[in-house]
């Protein structure tokens, strides 16, 4: 290679070299500078050169020496005046600041897993307000005016329009799909609701209820039982028993109270079922063929069976929680229990 060209090459060499360490300084200053380096190696060559370009070749090597010189001096200036970490007395080895991390709440745990459970058997998630008027959460329903069964609810009204209240059971959702939606319907929601009660270990004025449905031609009561017979098993385990009582319903007929075997005491009965070995998980029924005219779905064709269980029961349930308030007290010691469930 023709030395001026090696000059050139030298230079390129000299810029594109990275010295981040006192490491790679020695090794660039033994490479290029030192006595044995490349740069006065290059200069030896001098006496080689033909007489009209050794002033040539003097300058340009000796810019390229003043290149490398100036590079090793801003870089030992730059090592002198930055302490490294073990000088500037930083200990590495100090653990870091935990990041603390959530998890989800014990009600979102058991909702997710009902999810999971209707899904699979072919239930498609419905969502409806939390704030209804009456024809949805009472009049589409089958709830006679005047009736005894709107003051079961104790409902909260809007006082300035008793229209419109906030709803007091997830049936609401049921009127909204059926009235834009046709038959063969198989779907669930979960949600909010409310209700005028005084706050204590076992009542609560804003819960969760999962509500469910089932319209089409020839749907029977045994289509009920086996469904919810399969979300008991799947929900606390295939030992856990199931059983309908006889109840009442406006919007169903006829009306079953859903009841599952005691989990604490395995049916022997104990403090939770006050001894008598079931406890209640929600109500159900048959569709009642005046709510299947109040929302144009043909009463003579179809059929249909509902159910509604509360989320706060059923989760109180599974995990053996005594007092509802713990849900909303946002107790961290309670709320720690749940780590790594989903
Ligand atoms: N909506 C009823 C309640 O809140 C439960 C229910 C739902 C009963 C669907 C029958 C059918 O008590």
């Amino acid at each position: 290679m023709n030395l001026f060209d090696q000059i050139n090459q030298l230079t390129e060499e000299v810029q594109n070299y990275n010295i981040e360490t006192k490491d790679s300084l020695e090794a660039f200053r033994l490479d290029f500078i030192a006595k044995k380096g490349r740069i006065p190696a290059l200069m030896e060559e001098m006496k080689n050169i033909e007489p009209q370009d050794r002033k040539a070749f003097g300058m340009e090597v000796n810019k390229l020496k003043q290149l490398a010189e100036g590079k090793f001096k801003e870089r030992q200036e730059y090592f002198e005046n930055t302490p490294t970490s073990v000088e500037a007395k930083i200990d590495l080895t100090l653990p870091v600041i935990p990041y603390e991390q959530g998890n989800a709440h014990p009600l979102t745990i058991v909702k997710n897993r009902i999810v999971q459970i209707f899904e699979r058997m072919g239930f498609s998630q419905s969502e409806g307000p939390e704030i209804e008027d009456d024809f949805h959460n009472f009049t589409g329903l089958n709830f006679p005016e005047n009736h005894p069964a709107r003051e079961m609810q104790d409902t909260f009204f809007l006082e300035k329009n008793p229209d419109i209240a906030l709803r007091t059971h997830t049936s609401s959702v049921q009127i909204r799909v059926m009235s834009t939606q046709k038959p063969p319907m198989r779907t669930f929601s979960v949600g909010r609701v409310f209700r005028n009660e005084a706050i204590s270990a076992r009542a609560h004025c804003i819960f969760h209820q999962i509500e469910g449905f089932f319209i089409d031609e020839n749907v029977s009561f045994a289509d009920l039982k086996q469904t919810l017979y399969h979300f008991v098993k799947e929900m606390f385990g295939a030992e856990t028993k199931i059983r309908f009582r006889p109840s009442y319903f406006p919007f169903t007929e006829p009306s079953a109270e859903i009841d599952i075997s005691c989990l604490i005491c395995k049916g022997k009965g104990c403090n939770v079922c006050k001894q008598s070995g079931w406890v209640e998980i929600g109500g159900s029924g048959m569709i009642d063929p005046n709510v299947f005219d109040n929302c144009g779905i043909d009463s003579q064709k179809y059929t249909g069976f509902a159910f509604g269980m509360g989320l706060e029961r059923i989760t109180m349930l599974k995990y053996q929680i005594k007092d509802l308030r713990l849900f909303t007290e946002n107790d961290v010691r309670f709320l720690r229990q749940f780590e790594g469930l989903v």
